[in-house]
């Protein structure tokens, strides 16, 4: 129920122009595919959208909610983005956390136009009041209000204009159910193939005017960890690499030679990612060790971990989650090895110290609630 004297007034407080830093910012903005046909990728998540627009847009109907999760920087807000473009309506971007108070979503709320589209990124992070506005608002289009204070206190249903809500989270588990119940269409957003990656530097490359041979591109897509903000952050310090050391033209040697300098290694991996893996392998006998263990050693928060740095050492097999806690795998040693990282025997190896089944679970047992 929403308290009307609470109401924010200023909306920009809450909502933002956008929720990546601001370097990105002006990079990502010119880059972004605006609409479906520009965008490379998630083809399933493409087409069942188109269907989802077209649909609503062939109605004249706002579209249904939707709920888009995967790791970060795969494009959930330029998807949403692209979905109120493709809807031709207006976009408003916000975020989970800065949505402090009932008042704040209920003057969001308030703000849209008939069919826009509410953005909340993070949306996992709403805190409990928040999100019991939002129930009313997804399903019936109403805002509930409490005037007055005390016994004379009374309810109120207010309508509110139609619109969709394009949710983002890192993790559908992380969602609660009721919340997730609500959203008309879920999508998973997954890491990108190299090819797609390819193909994402070369249209980027063209837009900034960066002239790029195919081998220092599929070199970008090689370790860009499956994602396009970091293929196009790449593509950018490349670009500068060759501006100051070069002719300004991308050759392999140069975008390899630039990103060593940014100490990224072969696989994509950045000195964040090999200090993870080096800690299970050295100080934790390649585990099993607790995130939270984990994240001490590292000065990181657990969910940095878990959201940032852990999926794609997932995908590459370097670690493992197991209900004893993280492993780092054969794969993960065989990297650091070629690397030049010293790597002690993993616990289990040697007859007299207990296998890696034989252990007791770790205090801080990941949740992997993913769905
Ligand atoms: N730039 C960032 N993400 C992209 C995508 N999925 N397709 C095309 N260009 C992009």
């Amino acid at each position: 129920m929403v308290d009307f004297a609470a109401m924010a007034d200023d909306l920009s407080r809450i909502l933002s122009a956008d929720l990546e830093d601001e370097a990105d910012l002006v990079v990502e903005g010119t880059l972004r595919p605006r609409t479906l046909d520009e965008y490379i990728g998630q083809r399933e998540v493409k087409a069942n959208l188109s269907v989802l627009l077209a649909a609503a847009r062939g109605r004249g109907e706002a579209a249904d909610h939707v709920l888009l999760y995967g790791p970060p920087g795969l494009g959930k807000t330029t998807l949403a983005t692209i979905i109120a473009r493709e809807l031709g309506v207006n976009v408003k971007y916000a975020s989970g956390p800065a949505i402090e108070r009932a008042g704040d979503l209920a003057a969001i709320l308030t703000s849209l136009e008939e069919r826009d589209v509410l953005f909340i990124d993070e949306i996992h992070r709403l805190n409990r009041a928040v999100e019991e506005i939002l129930y009313p608002a997804m399903e019936d289009y109403a805002l509930d209000v409490m005037i007055g204070k005390g016994p004379s206190a009374r309810s109120l249903r207010l309508n509110l204009k139609p619109f969709t809500l394009v949710g983002a989270t890192t993790r559908a588990g992380r969602i609660s159910s009721p919340l997730r119940d609500r959203f008309g269409a879920t999508y998973r957003l997954d890491f990108y193939t190299e090819p797609e990656l390819a193909a994402i530097v070369d249209r980027s490359a063209t837009i900034l005017g960066v002239s790029i041979e195919a081998a220092a591109t599929n070199a970008i897509a090689r370790r860009g960890r499956g994602t396009p903000r970091i293929v196009n952050r790449l593509l950018k310090r490349v670009r500068d690499h060759a501006q100051v050391h070069g002719d300004g033209n991308v050759d392999e040697a140069t975008a390899t030679a630039a990103m060593r300098a940014m100490e990224i290694d072969d696989e994509g991996l950045d000195s964040t990612d090999r200090k993870l893996l080096a800690a299970i392998v050295q100080k934790f006998a390649s585990g099993p060790v607790g995130v939270a263990a984990l994240a001490a050693v590292l000065s990181e928060e657990v969910e940095t971990i878990e959201d940032v740095y852990e999926p794609f050492l997932l995908r590459l097999a370097f670690i493992d989650r197991t209900p004893q806690g993280r492993i780092a795998t054969d794969l993960a040693r065989a990297h650091l090895s070629g690397l030049g990282y010293e790597i002690p025997p993993p616990r289990g190896s040697d007859p007299g110290s207990p296998g890696l089944w034989d252990l007791p679970a770790a205090p801080d047992v990941p949740e992997t609630g993913d769905a």
